[in-house]
């Protein structure tokens, strides 16, 4: 074990100070030290982010919250609408209860989120990392707000040799002993900023951390091999066929899919099943079908490799024609990807 033992209290100070400098503007922040920042934008800016990287999130959230500024608007809004607009964000059970929670807020609470830990852990769709988050972000509560940043960083400072996923218990127990009334929020976001820009998976940038002479893992002398991980089995791999159907005028077939299972609920292009082994080529509808090369897509549990077919002219059977346009920006990512193979297919015939 390396000769650093950690100092609690000054890490806090130096990582609040660094935070209060360095800490990152972002649209659902209120800055460091300011006023708190609504709730509803607190929650659905944290819903978003365990879904995707601050980046990519930002459009998104600034899109939610022009077209539904307040809780109750979103609740308001038909399902169908609000899970196009979360399309491109991943993993749709999300957006499903970002509905289902943002429905009890305004039916169950006037429209006010609870400002407990435990209320906020009562609604539909809000695990212990979303209300531990908002209860301190928003409401300024001692709460141990845990993702995989914080692990990360716990892993680091203390030099934790138990691999993940066995570690976690023990990483959440060492991120408590941080949490105090003082500025929860902001030393949850601290953490959270030290781990994004400084503290990074691959390559940390100790030359820049304000914790690096409390910090085990850098005095080790490889802190990137925290958090110890154990051998993963590689994520599986499956492929299907995407059907591309033109109508010759600016339109292509799109349905929509069953409610349940991947993608459930949300516009699609005709697809073959995704499978191991080889699916069936055998297309769902009459045409002079061609090769238009293939599209890759990783999903949280497997990768996916389309083959993507296109035609022009026939009928749409039991789908609908739509906007070429359109279709592009409400399709799921992984069809938008087959819909421009498509297009460009069909440019080189
Ligand atoms: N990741 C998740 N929530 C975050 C937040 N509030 N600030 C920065 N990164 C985050």
């Amino acid at each position: 074990m390396p000769d650093v033992s950690p100092d609690i209290s000054r890490i806090r100070s130096r990582l609040l100070a660094w935070y209060d400098a360095h800490g990152r503007s972002l649209p659902w922040r209120a800055g460091p030290g300011a006023a708190r920042t609504e709730p509803y934008r607190v929650w659905l800016s944290e819903v978003m982010l365990q879904q995707t990287t601050t980046p990519h999130a930002t459009p998104y959230f600034h899109a939610f919250t022009q077209r539904w500024p307040t809780v109750s608007d979103l609740a308001a809004a038909p399902d169908a609408e609000v899970m196009a607009a979360w399309a491109g964000l991943g993993y749709y059970a999300r957006a499903r209860n970002l509905l289902a929670c943002a429905r009890a807020v305004a039916g169950d609470h006037g429209g006010v989120f609870p400002d407990t830990e435990a209320g906020l852990l009562a609604l539909p769709g809000v695990g212990a990392y979303t209300a531990a988050a908002v209860a301190a972000i928003a409401f300024g509560r001692a709460a141990n707000v845990v993702d995989g940043n914080v692990e990360r960083v716990m892993a680091r400072l203390f030099a934790v040799e138990t691999p993940v996923p066995q570690a976690r218990p023990e990483l959440r127990r060492l991120a408590g002993l941080f949490v105090t009334d003082h500025r929860p929020g902001d030393w949850a976001q601290a953490l959270m900023d030290l781990g994004a820009t400084v503290c990074r998976p691959r390559s940390p940038l100790c030359g820049q951390c304000p914790v690096a002479e409390d910090c085990a893992g850098r005095a080790g002398g490889s802190p990137e091999r925290y958090p110890i991980k154990t051998k993963k089995a590689d994520r599986p791999q499956r492929r299907g066929f995407a059907w591309v159907l033109f109508d010759g005028q600016g339109r292509v077939a799109v349905e929509t899919r069953p409610d349940k299972g991947l993608l459930g609920g949300m516009l699609g292009l005709p697809t073959s099943d995704w499978t191991r082994d080889a699916p069936s080529d055998a297309p769902p509808l009459a045409a002079d079908w061609r090769e238009a090369g293939t599209v890759e897509h990783v999903f949280t549990h497997f990768g996916l490799t389309l083959t993507v077919r296109t035609a022009t002219g026939g009928a749409p059977d039991g789908r609908r024609w739509m906007e070429i346009e359109a279709a592009r920006a409400a399709l799921p990512t992984v069809f938008a990807k087959a819909l421009d193979r498509g297009v460009s297919g069909m440019l080189l015939i």
